[in-house]
């Protein structure tokens, strides 16, 4: 007899109960207060580690010395461009392999929360978009575009798909609770118009469409639709109120420092300041922190955004660029997570009562039946202040929090630390140690890259052509070469006027360099005027323009553009008139011949190793091991 659909179906749900494995399946939610995992309300302390801003090898003892740390998730970014840096070809290797990541977390016991954009952002090249996507016709990229939302869906629906493969997400026994739908969109949505809210709506749509089982997040949107929870970046987020009664106050990137960019400052937040800012977010009830970063790392190879990004992306976070503690960072704010973490039943079953204990002084407390947590904050950043609470006197060092467990033992101020400090210094080497360590790389070598144009694809055009529309970012360099025939002795006063949208560049006259130029991270754009002398008859002018790291931020920043658009105008002519150069014929060649031989891994006898090195010769590659 045949068994009936429903027969089959209650059969196959009673095997599967009784011989699946067993699954620590969590039903993942979240009301007003918190996020909310089986049923029951947490108190999260998460931080961010990008898994391809460090080697796999070191990815345990990252996640490790978060837990250490008392973090209960990791978040991180998922970058397209890494992933899919040529249209439909895929690569989850070595830095890049998120699922492994995601298992080392799983593995260490904590949570993550994947922040799939897919736009990251993240002082990432090109904000993680990969290049291909400028070059779909009729994108536009973040807005109500169908080219861009088909690509968007379906790069978003691969990360899903494949973390749903391997069971990754809460809701099947996996350490995701949390993933996140676009990017800060919010602070630049104005400049969308009318599309953008639109677009919101569907990215909105589209991400509940996939079924993750796991609540989604889209970080400074003020308007994210229900069910997506609105969070904050910033330094503090303790004023934050999320767009919703129903939703909780998430932080999603609280600033542990600030990027670095190269000849920029090294960034420095004092951890007394950051210890602050985490309670004061949880006096005023917030339930999940993000330190942005918890470990910076290093932006390897070409992958910096820009302009002018490092290569280090330290952060001045608790773990150091290269994997170390850093002290007393990681231990003060190990001491703040082990004191909110003795106030989490009470924080998670109340809101706050907020009361003013004098001018810039306030108390909150969470008090149930059976339990009382008190902060007591002085948010007055020059003097110190003796409050009465309760009845009992307490100290507030100026600009702190004093976390009270139990509404009378102060046992955290955020002010007062009581880890060691740790002082890293660098040593460093001269030259000359280096170049007589024994061994197979003995010491430097190099090897002098031709001024001007020495390719066999270089080609002509009528024109000043931007930069990222002609290399597809498949190099950082672009030659602009000129050959010009002046019938008149110019004279010695000519100057060569050059515009440029960045991001550096330099100019060589018949074979030698004349000048410089660059930008800065906060404005590409290169003018300069560079004098020059020029011989009648014959003469070349050979650009070679560089980008540092692709626009990563910005409303429409992967349109910004790049390289010499012009104008380039010779001044100064002995017979007082000036020549545009604009509109000629200039020969293009993308990128240097040395990229083309992959010199850093040539080991043959192209490389130069007398023992004097070339020093200040433009265009010379040089290599040490
Ligand atoms: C998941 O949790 C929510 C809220 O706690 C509850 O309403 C819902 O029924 C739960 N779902 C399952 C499948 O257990
Ligand atoms: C101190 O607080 C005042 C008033 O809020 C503010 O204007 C000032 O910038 C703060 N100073 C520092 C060093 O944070």
């Amino acid at each position: 007899m045949a068994m009936r659909r429903t027969q089959f179906l209650l059969l196959l749900l009673w095997l599967l109960c009784v011989y699946a494995p067993t699954c620590f399946c969590a039903n993942v939610t979240y009301d007003h207060r918190a996020l909310v995992i089986d049923g029951k309300r947490r108190v999260l302390i998460s931080g961010s580690i990008h898994y391809p801003r460090s080697t796999p090898e070191m990815w345990p003892d990252l996640i490790q010395k978060a837990k250490d740390g008392g973090l209960d998730v990791i978040e991180t970014y998922v970058f397209w461009n890494l992933h899919e840096p040529v249209q439909g070809q895929y690569n989850f290797e070595g830095r890049g392999d998120l699922v492994k990541f995601v298992k080392a977390v799983a593995t260490a016991g904590l949570y993550l929360n994947l922040r799939i954009g897919p736009y990251a952002c993240a002082e990432w090249n090109y904000g993680g978009f990969p290049l291909w996507l400028h070059f779909i016709p009729g994108i536009q990229f973040r807005t109500d575009n169908e080219p861009f939302k088909a690509e968007m869906q379906r790069f978003t629906a691969k990360i899903v798909d494949m973390m749903k493969q391997e069971n990754l997400y809460a809701s099947q026994g996996g350490p995701i609770i949390l993933s996140q739908i676009e990017n800060e969109y919010g602070s630049v949505e104005g400049a969308y118009g009318p599309a953008a809210v639109p677009y919101i709506n569907w990215a909105a749509s589209m991400a509940t469409s996939l079924d993750t089982g796991v609540p989604w997040v889209m970080c400074q949107q003020e308007n994210a639709p229900d069910p997506i929870i609105n969070t904050c970046n910033g330094f503090y987020c303790d004023q934050f109120t999320p767009n919703s009664k129903a939703k909780p106050k998430f932080w999603a990137e609280g600033y542990n420092g600030w990027v670095l960019y190269f000849g920029g400052a090294i960034s420095y937040r004092p951890v007394e300041d950051l210890a602050f800012a985490v309670a004061r977010f949880f006096q005023l009830g917030g339930t999940l922190p993000n330190y942005y970063m918890y470990h910076g790392g290093t932006n390897f190879g070409r992958t910096s955004g820009g302009p002018f990004v490092a290569t280090s992306y330290d952060f001045d976070a608790a773990i150091d660029e290269y994997g170390i503690i850093r002290q007393p960072k990681w231990g003060h704010l190990k001491d703040v997570h082990k004191a909110i973490k003795l106030c989490e039943e009470a924080l998670i079953t109340t809101d706050p009562t907020i009361t003013s204990l004098g001018s810039n002084l306030e108390a909150a407390v969470y008090k149930t039946e059976a339990e009382c947590v008190a902060f007591l904050a002085n948010i007055d950043n020059t003097s110190d202040a003796t409050v009465n609470f309760n009845g009992n006197s307490y100290n507030l060092p100026a600009w702190s929090v004093s976390i009270l467990p139990d509404c009378k033992n102060v046992v955290l101020n955020t002010a007062k630390i009581n880890s060691a400090s740790m002082i890293s210094s660098f040593t460093t080497e001269s030259l000359k140690e280096v170049s007589s360590l024994e061994g197979p790389s003995p010491g430097w070598s190099w090897i002098s890259e031709p001024i001007g144009i020495s390719k066999a694809d270089s080609f002509s055009k009528f024109g000043l052509l931007e930069q990222i529309n002609t290399t597809a970012d498949r190099s950082d360099y672009l030659w602009y070469s000129l050959r010009i025939d002046l019938e008149d002795d110019p004279g010695a006063q000519t100057v060569l006027h050059i515009e440029s949208l960045g991001h550096a560049l330099h100019a060589f006259i018949n074979g030698k360099l004349a000048g410089s130029g660059k930008g800065n991270s906060d404005n590409s754009k290169v003018n300069v005027e560079i004098p020059i002398i020029l011989v009648a008859g014959k003469n070349t002018i050979d650009l070679l323009s560089l980008t540092v790291g692709l626009q990563h931020y910005g409303p429409f920043f992967d349109t910004w553009g790049a390289g010499i658009t012009g104008p380039v105008i010779l001044k100064g002519l002995k017979n007082g008139s000036t020549l545009d150069f604009s509109s000629k014929q200039w020969t293009y060649q993308i990128g240097l011949k040395g990229e083309d031989l992959d010199l850093p891994s040539v080991t043959s006898g192209q490389w130069n190793s007398q023992s004097t090195l070339p020093k200040k010769q433009p265009l010379t590659w040089y290599k040490v091991s």
